[in-house]
């Protein structure tokens, strides 16, 4: 039995993909790398937008028309439901808690066994990646419900993965040569297990032997507060990188949202945090097009985006997702008009991150190296703060480098070896 792997979707569907890897590696399925030598083909999906459901159904529909059996696993499954199947998308659907019956179904098996609906799937070591940076999900689900979202109602609700469990995948991966780990979460901050929150397992796992840095995302603005900025800053191994989706600088449109921060609330983080951490790498995402957002709201928004200068935005334009409050809300957008105020903020945003860009080069600091970079000559690395650079160097993945950023290409850094002067 094949079987070829397909995610979409964040970052938690990628490190859900690890898992799942390893659930089929364990029971004796080959993976390979393209769908047309598989006998059998699982997505992780994702249902945040339109889109990402019609590239998934798409991708479904050919496989099944050569003969593939498809299972359509994780939040359009859950979401989708046997409609899927009705409708001749998927031979299977699995929802993001069950991806355990994967092996059993393509196997064959009568007992796929039962849905935990608190599933952490924390007994599982991830199989390894090459590379020297892995993720992992140290909480499942939100509880947030902000109105245009359907992750809620596709990952259930929050639940965080046990702390021994979370160290005991840690060491694996460094075992394989993992330097650099990244917590996930839809809100990290909201990490809840008996008495240890966010603060405490980064505290912890920066003790693991063998880890050199640490990453999370995502935070949600609301819950960032000064203790837990104070305590990050005391961690060596921390990138100094904080995701914070601001969604809009309108305050009527952040309450019709239910994100629980104002314009204001959020410029104060995004000081404190710059204030500690001066080479903060701070990004965003913008949700343009909610319904009743005015030109007026938009407006704001594009402003905010001159006012916090973030180093990089992920823009998109609201879409309509079944089973969401916002679905239901007067004055609508049009999506044509939507799609308008997108192509003008990523205008914007596109200026800004240029800039943002430009004004690493002169910096020196020690990168980590990350990959052979994609194209050309050199290699991936990242600065302290995460942010990626093309180092012009020969290098392995997961050494250090003293350098200094010389220049930007497109929105990219590059990078020399510094020099030491000599006296
Ligand atoms: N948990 C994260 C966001 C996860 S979804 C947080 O709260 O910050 C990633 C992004 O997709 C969101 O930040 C939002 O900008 C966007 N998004 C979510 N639902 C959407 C929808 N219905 N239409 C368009 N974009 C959406
Ligand atoms: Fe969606 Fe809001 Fe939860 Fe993020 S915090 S996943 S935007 S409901
Ligand atoms: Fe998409 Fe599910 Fe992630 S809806 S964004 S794959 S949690």
């Amino acid at each position: 039995m094949d079987c070829y792997l397909k995610v979409y979707g964040c970052q938690m569907n990628s490190a859900d993909a690890r898992l799942v890897s390893k659930l089929l590696q364990d029971a004796g399925i080959r993976e390979v790398e393209v769908g047309a030598d598989a006998d059998a083909v699982v997505l992780l999906t994702c249902s945040v937008r339109q889109h990402a459901e019609d590239r998934a159904s798409g991708f479904a529909r050919t496989m099944r028309g050569e003969g593939k059996t498809v299972i359509v696993a994780g939040c359009m499954g859950r979401l989708r439901d046997e409609r899927l199947v009705e409708n001749g998308i998927a031979d299977y659907v699995l929802g993001p808690d069950e991806y355990r019956k994967i092996p059993g179904i393509l196997l064959g098996s009568k007992d796929l066994g039962a849905v935990d609906g608190l599933e952490t799937y924390s007994d599982l070591l991830p199989r390894e990646t090459s590379g020297v940076s892995a993720s992992l999900s140290i909480m499942r689900g939100c509880d947030n419900y902000c109105t245009y979202c359907v992750v809620p109602y596709a990952r259930g609700s929050e639940r965080s993965i046990p702390y021994d469990a979370l160290e005991r995948q840690i060491r694996h991966l460094v075992d394989k040569g993992i330097k650099e780990i990244f917590l996930l979460g839809q809100n990290v901050l909201a990490y809840k297990y008996h008495d240890l929150r966010f603060a405490d397992i980064l505290e912890k796992v920066s003790g693991i032997e063998g880890v050199e840095r640490i990453g999370f995302l995502t935070s949600h603005p609301r819950d960032l507060d000064n203790d837990t900025i104070e305590r990050m800053a005391g961690i060596s191994e921390l990138l100094h990188f904080f995701h914070l989706p601001l969604q809009s600088a309108s305050n009527r449109i952040l309450g019709l949202m239910n994100r629980g921060y104002t314009l204001d609330d959020y410029a104060q983080k995004v000081v404190r945090v710059r204030s500690t951490f001066p080479d903060a790498y701070v990004t965003t995402d913008i949700l343009v097009g909610f319904p009743g957002e005015t030109v007026q709201d938009f407006e704001l928004t594009l402003g905010a985006l001159e006012r916090f200068e973030f180093d990089y935005a992920y823009m998109f334009a609201f879409s309509e997702r079944p089973g969401t409050k916002a679905l239901e809300m007067a004055n609508q957008v049009p999506t044509q008009e939507r799609q308008r105020r997108l192509m003008k903020i990523i205008e914007k945003q596109s200026q800004i991150t240029r800039r943002k860009a430009s004004g690493w080069v002169g910096r020196e600091e020690e990168l980590f190296v990350t990959a052979p970079a994609p194209r050309g000559e050199g290699m991936l690395a990242e600065m302290k703060n995460h942010r990626s650079v093309i180092l012009n160097h020969t290098a392995r993945p997961g050494d250090l480098v003293k350098a200094r950023m010389v220049g930007v290409s497109g929105w990219s850094v590059i990078a020399e070896p510094a020099v030491k002067e000599v006296v």
